[in-house]
């Protein structure tokens, strides 16, 4: 078995709303201490109930996102920001526009750049978590080929934010939300996996019986690229919550 301690929830409300608990402490004890919080967000159906339990929280009991700092995992390349597809648009429609956050300390891998722009780009985007005393919070989804953020299979221990290209489990999934697989992007901007292991907290969400079949691997294969989501086993402050659907095969 693995060593990431692991929770399972009756449901996803359940979890979205025990992870948002524990987003909204961290925010509210380094609000008190005059702090900022680094969170690291996450995009896809599984967050979506987290971020309106986190509104929620906002809207009804104040929580102050003011001095919340975000980064996100991922964005398509080449992905326009005002495109209903861009993980920028997710965000905002979700989370962003409903709560606090100042637009200066929203980060999101810009999918619009000039391809010769992209490593510079890149180097920055570590350089700026970095410079906010690092990912006080990290959350992450899961792929049904076991990536994190977009570190799809083969992803490297120690890479960093980087121009990847997409697996087509990945493309196929998304197939939806484009009109066809044709039309989705190739490649993508994410986060590395070195650069998500450095966070000093990650929780993973699996919900869903699509899940269930990648969450057994992952909880019982041994730390490598084959399975990104297996890396977090490296780091000592890691939780995976998974609904009884996701769990349903595991044993
Ligand atoms: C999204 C991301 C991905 C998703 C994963 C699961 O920012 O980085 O790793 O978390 O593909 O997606 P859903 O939640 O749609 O099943």
């Amino acid at each position: 078995m693995t060593h990431i301690p692991f929770v399972v929830a009756e449901n996803a409300q359940e979890i979205a709303q025990t992870v948002a608990a524990e987003i909204a402490a961290l925010i509210r004890e380094r609000n008190a201490e005059g702090r900022s919080t680094v969170l690291g967000l996450a995009t896809g159906n599984t967050p979506i109930l987290l971020y309106r339990e986190l509104v929620r929280l906002h809207r009804e009991e104040g929580l102050d996102f003011s001095r919340v700092i975000t980064f996100n995992l991922d964005e398509y390349y080449p992905m326009q920001p005002d495109s209903s597809q861009s993980y920028h648009y997710f965000m905002h429609h979700h989370l962003f526009d409903h709560v606090n956050v100042p637009a200066s300390q929203i980060h999101i891998p810009d999918g619009f750049l000039s391809r010769d722009a992209i490593a510079d780009f890149c180097a920055a985007y570590e350089q700026k978590i970095q410079q906010a005393g690092g990912l006080d919070f990290q959350l992450l989804g899961i792929g049904e080929n076991g990536h994190i953020g977009f570190n799809e299979p083969g992803s490297a221990r120690d890479s960093r934010t980087r121009l990847v290209r997409l697996d087509a489990t990945t493309r196929r999934n998304a197939a939806g939300d484009f009109g066809g697989e044709d039309l989705v992007p190739r490649e993508a901007i994410s986060m590395g996996v070195a650069t998500i292991l450095e966070a000093r907290r990650i929780v993973l969400i699996a919900t869903g019986s699509k899940k269930a079949t990648i969450m057994q691997k992952v909880l019982h294969s041994a730390a490598s690229s084959d399975i990104p989501a297996t890396f977090l086993q490296l780091h000592e402050n890691a939780t995976i919550y998974v609904d009884t659907a996701a769990h349903a095969s595991l044993v």
